[in-house]
C-alpha cells in the first residue's frame, strides 16, 4: 500500500461467519474496482475527496452509503452529476461501492 497524507486504511474485518464473509469479500472486490475506474476522480482513489465540492466517502457508514445512492438513483435526492452517475448502479454495484468506502478506516486529528 502506498503511503498518504492521510491516514486512511482498509480495514478488514476477519470476523463474522465464513459464508457472509464470503459474500461480503465478493461485493468488496467488485466495489473497489468500480470505485477506482468511476468514482475515484472526484472522490479520491481512497475515498478522500479531491474536489471541493464532493464529499469524503471513506469510513462513512455502509448503510447510509447505499440510501444515498439509491435515493440519487430514484431521484428521491437530486444532483445534477451524482443522479447521472447512479441511474445505472445496479443493486450490487450500490451493494460493493457502499461496502468498499465503509470498510476504510478513519483517523481523524482534532487541533
Ligand atoms: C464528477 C465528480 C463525481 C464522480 C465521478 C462521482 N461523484 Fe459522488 N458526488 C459528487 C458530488 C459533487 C457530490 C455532492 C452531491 C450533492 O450535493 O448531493 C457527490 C455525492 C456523493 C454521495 C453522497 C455523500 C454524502 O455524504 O451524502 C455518494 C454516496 C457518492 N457521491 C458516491 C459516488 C460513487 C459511488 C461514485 C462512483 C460510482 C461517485 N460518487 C462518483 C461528485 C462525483
Amino acid at each position: 500500500m502506498t503511503k498518504s497524507a492521510v491516514s486512511c486504511v482498509v480495514f478488514l474485518s476477519l470476523l463474522g461467519p465464513l459464508g457472509s464473509r464470503h459474500a461480503w469479500a465478493v461485493d468488496l472486490q467488485a466495489g473497489r474496482l468500480k470505485a477506482q475506474s468511476a468514482c475515484a476522480v472526484c472522490h479520491g482513489l481512497n475515498g478522500v475527496s479531491s474536489m471541493p465540492n464532493a464529499p469524503h466517502l471513506a469510513g462513512q457508514p455502509e448503510a447510509y452509503l447505499v440510501e444515498q445512492l439509491r435515493n440519487y438513483r430514484s431521484g428521491k435526492r437530486n444532483h445534477e452529476v451524482m443522479s447521472v452517475i447512479a441511474r445505472p448502479l445496479s443493486n450490487a454495484d450500490i451493494e460493493g461501492l457502499s461496502a468498499w468506502y465503509s470498510s476504510m478506516r478513519v483517523n481523524v486529528e482534532t487541533p
